[in-house]
């Protein structure tokens, strides 16, 4: 049996990798309390001590704004720790799965980004996570990198969760309309590591395998119309369900501390033809994720 170790358990995507890779491996899920990646020498010791195969670090300091004021803690994060993870890997001829973001692009293209377009990050968050995936290239070893975008799911802190709580509690939502990206849901992101996961163990001494990848759902939309296909959907599900009055506005009339991209969407050709893996249109993944809300919530006494 293969020994995976995943970081982050309780975040959105470690939550769900721990299942759907349940049956390739003996399973090594860690917190923050037992791997805090603030600490190289807790990484090193961790890594020694377990001897995974497959590392997969989705950890990260993913306060967008916070990072702002928190660059220190970030850069240990998503810049440091990363650098750690993949010297240890490489010591120990283990391979490193690790999930970066859209967020390292301007956003001035108008044609979705592929992994040979410059980064250019915004933000702090941006900027660290792009130093945690140089950290790894320059390393080397048997890795990959998967950026993926606006990630959500049934659990965890994310926009489709927020729209939900927000339409109970108010009567009109102002939504930005002017960023469009691609919705990714936790459970499909998972199920796609997961197929590249396995081929990765099968062929480890493979080297044309290991880079860079862009791994999202299909499609774009905005903000705004993301929290109306979720809005709506909730209205067809539950006819007792009160659609608030959406309004769209600009990034400019909801400024924040982190600048976001326009533009971030992802192209993934290059996952489709190294692993095979097709993405559903967001939209399909959106419904799949209500549908196991709503039987869950049936099957609640
Ligand atoms: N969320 C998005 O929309 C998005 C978009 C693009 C890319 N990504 C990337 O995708 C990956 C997974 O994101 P996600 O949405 O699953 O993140 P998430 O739900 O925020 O989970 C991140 C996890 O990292 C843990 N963590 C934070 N600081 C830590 C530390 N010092 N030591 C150990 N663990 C620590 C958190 O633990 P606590 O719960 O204790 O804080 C949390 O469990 C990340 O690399 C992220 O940058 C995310």
């Amino acid at each position: 049996m293969k020994k995976i170790l995943i970081t982050g358990k309780d975040g959105q995507v470690g939550w769900e990798l721990q299942r759907t890779l349940a049956t390739h491996g003996t399973i090594i899920a860690l917190d923050r309390h037992s791997l805090d990646l603030a600490h190289p020498a807790n990484i090193r010791h961790a890594i020694n001590d377990i001897k995974p195969d497959l590392i997969i670090n989705t950890a990260a300091y993913t306060a967008v704004d916070k990072a702002e004021t928190d660059r220190e803690m970030a850069l240990a994060i998503n810049g440091k720790a990363p650098e750690i993870l993949a010297e240890e890997a490489k010591k120990q001829g283990a391979i490193l799965i690790h999930f970066s973001t859209d967020y390292i692009f301007d956003g001035t293209s108008t044609q979705p980004y592929s992994e040979t377009d410059l980064p250019a990050p915004l933000n702090a968050y941006g900027h660290t996570k792009l130093l945690g995936e140089q950290a790894i290239q320059s390393i080397g070893g048997s890795y990959l990198i998967l950026r993926t975008s606006w990630i959500y799911g049934a659990r965890g802190k994310n926009f489709l969760l927020t729209m939900q709580r927000l339409a109970k509690e108010r009567d009109a939502l102002k939504i930005v309309g002017d960023q469009i990206g691609t919705p990714t849901w936790s459970r499909m992101l998972a199920e796609a590591t997961a197929h590249i996961a396995t081929k990765a163990l099968q062929k480890n001494t493979d080297s044309h395998l290991w880079g860079l990848y862009h791994l999202t759902s299909s499609g774009q939309t905005s903000w705004y119309a993301f929290a109306k296909a979720i809005l709506e959907s909730c209205q067809r599900r539950n006819p007792a369900f009160r659609m608030p009055k959406l309004d769209q506005i600009t990034t400019a009339e909801y400024p924040l501390p982190a600048k976001r991209p326009h533009f971030s969407v992802l192209s993934n050709a290059k996952i489709l033809k190294t692993f095979g893996v097709q993405m559903p249109p967001w939209q399909a993944a959106l419904e799949l994720c209500m549908d196991e809300q709503q039987q869950y919530a049936k099957s609640l006494p």
